[in-house]
């Protein structure tokens, strides 16, 4: 279980690596109304990386991971939320629309990118965590187990 959760971990990496990359896709990619290229951001954002870490917290739990670690793997989950939040704040209070955004929108919605880095930073967090319970360190003192 603990090294299925130290995967499912790996695999978030790779996707929130992507979801960056994605983005760029999408702002330098062509910017037609039906031949954009964001739609890879939009499903890696609201599919596979919800479900990859909705599965994160399972396997944190069914590895007996600690209620500390498995609340963290959940916060990716609250984190994608609020990038869909931030787009609904910055579309009431900074008002303009979708083609025409006002500054106050764009201030907003800039911190799309910053919480986009607050889920890089804690899936990388829980990475590192995953893979020292998966692969203990030989001769490493294993707290869990009295020393006899
Ligand atoms: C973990 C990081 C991120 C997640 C989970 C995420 C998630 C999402 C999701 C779900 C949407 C679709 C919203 C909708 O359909 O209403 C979206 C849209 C968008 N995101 Fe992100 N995002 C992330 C990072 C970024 C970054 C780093 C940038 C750019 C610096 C970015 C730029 C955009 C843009 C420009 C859109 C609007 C695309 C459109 O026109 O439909 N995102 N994001």
């Amino acid at each position: 279980m603990r090294k299925a959760y130290f995967v499912l971990t790996v695999l978030l990496l790779i996707s929130v690596v992507f979801q960056f990359y994605f983005a760029a896709l999408g702002v330098f990619g062509p910017q037609g109304e039906d031949d954009n290229l964001f739609g890879f951001h939009r499903v890696n954002g609201s599919i596979v990386l919800p479900v990859l870490s909705l599965l994160a917290v399972i396997f944190a739990a069914l590895a007996r991971a600690g209620a500390r670690t498995v609340w963290l793997t959940a916060l990716p989950i609250l984190l994608i939320a609020v990038q869909y939040l931030l787009f609904i704040i910055g579309g009431l209070v900074g008002g303009g629309d979708e083609d025409n955004p006002t500054v106050g929108t764009a201030v907003i919605l800039g911190l799309h990118a910053v919480n986009g880095l607050a889920v890089l930073g804690t899936i990388i967090t829980l990475m590192t965590r995953a893979r020292a319970r998966a692969f203990p360190k030989a001769g490493a003192v294993d707290e869990a187990r009295p020393a006899v």
